[in-house]
């Protein structure tokens, strides 16, 4: 049965390290298959997101090679220092991946159509590669990434020369591109967006002279971070991000560190449970994903950031959590939302459990995510006792409300699900969760971990 039944947790202790980060593991296999040579990926994100990832790139002809590597020895962290005893080190197999990458032009035209699924950073990066390459290509995915917005992505990429449309006049996927010659660009971005961003950046490999994209707000940065490690030429000037055409791209070895989108939900859970004390180690911490630590530092959460170092290019540390004590309402409008656009669900839970009203406006963007999120947000969390009123653009959330346990759906979204989990474990009696087998598109094992750190 596709559900889960939770109750309220006394506690949440122990210390884990969140599974490799999505992001920069589609990019980490994209890059590698335009690049020359061999690529190794260290701590790949094994998931259902970033496997359509890679069986998009072998649908064009690279070889891939996946490695599980079984946790050899325990954590040396375990039961040392912070955390509740280190009664839950968490260390589940990980992956490498080994690529043979043929280089800018050395993909082949698919044999059928490629099926994204559920991902949306799948689809709009490879339409930039694909509007780059002179054969004929079809992208399609799931019923919820068939509703979601392409022409965001196809209008610049129309303006670079190519071939590519989409059904219901360009809005939705399936999208199919016949692509060639580019020509470099000047583009401002009408919405803050990582992944149309990337696919610009990536048509701009193979367009002739400098392309340009210009971001209303910043957007994660891991395509600006990751690609000159490859050898491409991107300069970026506050918020004017330029790439030069390239002629080759090398392979290189990168390890992937762990996702502070996944790692957010036991943040989260972490601040509303009494008594928790919750180390996460090995996160990254790159400051156009933490947008959430800046909130909850402002709903006055007590944290300590430890052990900051650099892990391919992003931030990484260890975060460490003692929770239960009260928060406060904040606002939150839309310059803040690009750095925690993948929160909002979790936020929203915290936001029952401060005190006030708190506001989040300029957040339209949530309605086209996995789900309207916005919605699904404000009807589930009502079901289990919260106070929200709805505005097209984001919520106003009251606390603090004390949540009751309630029947609940997932809608098919992995962050709903795993943000309704958190909010399980805060309210009174059991809550069942419909459509929890959604976490696999980004955090496979994520109840096992939720399981070792609740005491209850
Ligand atoms: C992503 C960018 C964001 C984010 C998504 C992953 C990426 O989407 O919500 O989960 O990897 O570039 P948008 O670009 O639509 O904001």
């Amino acid at each position: 049965m596709d559900r889960i039944e939770l109750c309220r947790a006394k506690s949440f202790k122990g210390k884990f390290s969140p599974p490799p980060d999505k992001s920069i593991s589609h990019r980490t296999v994209i890059f590698s298959c335009l690049s020359k040579g061999k690529s190794i990926i260290k701590n790949f994100l094994r998931a259902e997101d970033t496997i359509s990832t890679v069986n998009a790139m072998r649908a064009l002809g690279i070889e891939i090679q996946e490695n599980i590597i079984p946790p050899t020895h325990p954590s040396p962290s375990r039961g040392e220092g912070k955390g509740g005893g280190g009664s839950s080190d968490h260390r589940p197999p990980t992956c490498e991946l080994i690529i043979n990458g043929r280089g800018l032009y050395g993909l082949k035209e698919p044999f059928d159509i490629i099926d994204c699924r559920n991902s949306g950073t799948t689809m709009r990066l490879l339409s930039g590669v694909l509007s780059g390459n002179s054969f004929f290509s079809v992208l399609t995915g799931d019923e919820s990434l068939r509703q979601r917005p392409m022409s965001r992505v196809i209008l610049p990429l129309r303006q670079m020369g190519a071939e590519i449309m989409a059904r219901e006049e360009d809005k939705y996927p399936p999208v199919a591109i016949k692509g060639g010659r580019l020509r470099a660009i000047n583009y401002s971005l009408p919405v803050a967006s990582a992944q149309v961003k990337s696919a610009i950046l990536l048509a701009g490999l193979y367009a002739d002279g400098e392309t340009e994209v210009i971001e209303p707000f910043r957007s994660r940065d891991h395509t600006e971070r990751m690609l000159p490690a490859f050898g491409a030429e991107i300069n970026v000037e506050g918020l004017h991000i330029k790439i030069k055409s390239s002629s080759e791209l090398k392979g290189l070895e990168i390890y992937v560190p762990g996702d502070f989108s996944s790692a957010a939900f036991f943040i989260v859970g972490a601040m509303l449970i009494k008594d928790s004390e919750v180390t996460i180690s090995d996160v990254g911490l790159n400051p156009t994903r933490t947008g959430l630590l800046s909130a909850l530092k402002e709903m006055e959460a007590d944290f300590d950031i430890s052990n900051m170092r650099d892990v391919s290019g992003e931030p990484v540390a260890d975060i460490y959590f003692k929770g239960g004590g009260d928060i406060k309402a904040i606002h939150i409008t839309g310059e803040k939302i690009p750095a925690l656009i993948d929160e909002f669900p979790v936020l929203c839970v915290a936001a029952t459990q401060a005190e006030g009203i708190t506001t989040i406006r300029g957040a339209e963007e949530l309605r086209v995510k996995e789900s309207d999120r916005i919605k699904a947000m404000a009807k589930e969390l009502r079901k289990m006792g919260a106070e929200i009123e709805e505005f097209k653009d984001g919520l106003n959330i009251k606390g603090k409300v004390k949540l009751r346990g309630a029947t609940v759906e997932s809608h098919g979204d992995h962050r709903v699900a795993m943000a309704l989990s958190i909010a399980a474990l805060v309210a009174d009696g059991t809550t069942t969760i419909n459509g929890v087998s959604s976490v696999n598109i980004s955090f496979p094992g994520f109840f096992d971990i939720l399981k070792g750190l609740t005491k209850k």
